[in-house]
């Protein structure tokens, strides 16, 4: 599937392409999967800011089978996953049937098999990401509760799942009425909506202490909130921008309450760290909740869901059926 800009807009369309498209790489994947991420969304939206040349194959992560690798570390038949780096937003990405990729990139799966791990994916990578940085931050289930913003989007959702299977009290906020249900089965004790709750009163730079730590991927004034509301020495893992990219706060959360703010990046987090915490995802404590959270679809209709994603009513994880789709 590859984007193409046009007069109007950007054009993701089903091509047939050569080996050129392949690129450079010591590792040739035959793509079984890949899966519907916010940032393939902005691929595909003009001035989105992540893709700075087209025509592009989007897919920030791809899940599949080696045939051919140029170094001993990787051998045909290999299951593995690859995320991030310049996938999908400077080199040909996952929306593809061959995928060819630097091996220092190349991840092999341990445990899970490529629909799984493609059900993680990039977004459930960043929330296992997330709460690998609060548990090294100390936190445990008897500090309190924990809240996830975003609650049915991609690292929401994985968010709960890992959290609650951990045996935190998690409380889930999302803008999504329907979906109390949904979030109590991946584990959330409590929803409640998005928050500032009332986005019209005046922000406050400390609020009743509420969470214990918070997994954030909403940003802007949401995150603004969620600091404020931490208690003494609780820690939020800040990792994405659907509700903004400016962050409206004042210091006193970090220095009258010793908060920690903790940044998240899936997308340059070096390889061994990368592999590791793969290796962790397909062993007990694991996502319980694989099969509540994924939906199919395949390449060939990855348009639709990436406008969902846009228009902010997908929920969950969506994994894209590649191999055999086209
Ligand atoms: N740092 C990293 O390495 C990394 C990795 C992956 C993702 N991210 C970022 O994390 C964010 C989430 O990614 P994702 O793949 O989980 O996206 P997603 O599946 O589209 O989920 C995003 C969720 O955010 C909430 N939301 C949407 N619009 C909003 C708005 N205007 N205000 C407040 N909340 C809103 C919605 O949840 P509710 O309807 O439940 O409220 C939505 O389901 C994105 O900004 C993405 O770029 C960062």
């Amino acid at each position: 599937m590859v984007a193409r800009e046009t007069d109007g807009g950007i054009v993701l369309a089903r091509e047939e392409v050569g080996d050129d498209f392949l690129g450079t790489g010591e590792v040739t994947i035959k793509v079984h999967y890949s899966s519907a991420n916010y940032k393939d969304g902005l691929a595909i939206t003009p001035r989105g800011g992540v893709v700075r040349n087209y025509p592009i194959v989007p897919g920030i992560d791809l899940t599949g089978e080696v045939i051919a690798s140029e170094v001993d570390d990787f051998a045909p038949g290999d299951l593995v996953i690859a995320h991030g780096y310049d996938l999908g937003v400077s080199r040909n990405g996952g929306f593809a049937e061959y995928s060819k990729v630097p091996a220092e990139w190349v991840v092999r799966l341990d445990g899970l098999s490529t629909r799984d791990a493609a059900t993680i994916g990039t977004a459930g990578f960043t929330a296992a990401l997330s709460v690998r940085a609060l548990l090294d931050h100390g936190l445990t289930p008897d500090d309190g509760a924990v809240l996830v913003t975003g609650a049915t989007g991609g690292v929401g959702s994985v968010a709960i799942d890992i959290l609650s299977g951990l045996g935190f009290e998690v409380i889930a906020s999302t803008g999504k009425t329907d979906a109390g249900e949904l979030l109590a089965e991946l584990g959330a004790n409590e929803v409640i909506g998005r928050l500032p709750l009332d986005p019209d009163a005046k922000p406050r730079p400390l609020n009743k202490a509420s969470w214990a730590a918070a997994v954030d991927s909403v940003g802007g004034a949401s995150l603004a909130h969620v600091l404020s509301a931490i208690g003494y020495g609780g820690a939020v893992a800040a990792s994405g921008l659907t509700g903004g990219a400016e962050l409206p706060a004042t210091v006193l959360p970090f220095i009258l309450r010793g908060v920690s703010l903790l940044g998240i990046d899936s997308v340059f987090l070096p390889i061994e760290k990368r592999r590791e915490l793969w290796t962790q995802l397909g062993k007990d404590p694991r996502p319980q909740h694989l099969s509540t959270i994924e939906s199919f679809t395949p390449i060939t209709e990855v348009g639709s869901v990436l406008q969902s994603i846009k228009d902010g009513t997908h929920s969950g994880r969506t994994v894209i059926g590649v191999a055999g789709e086209f």
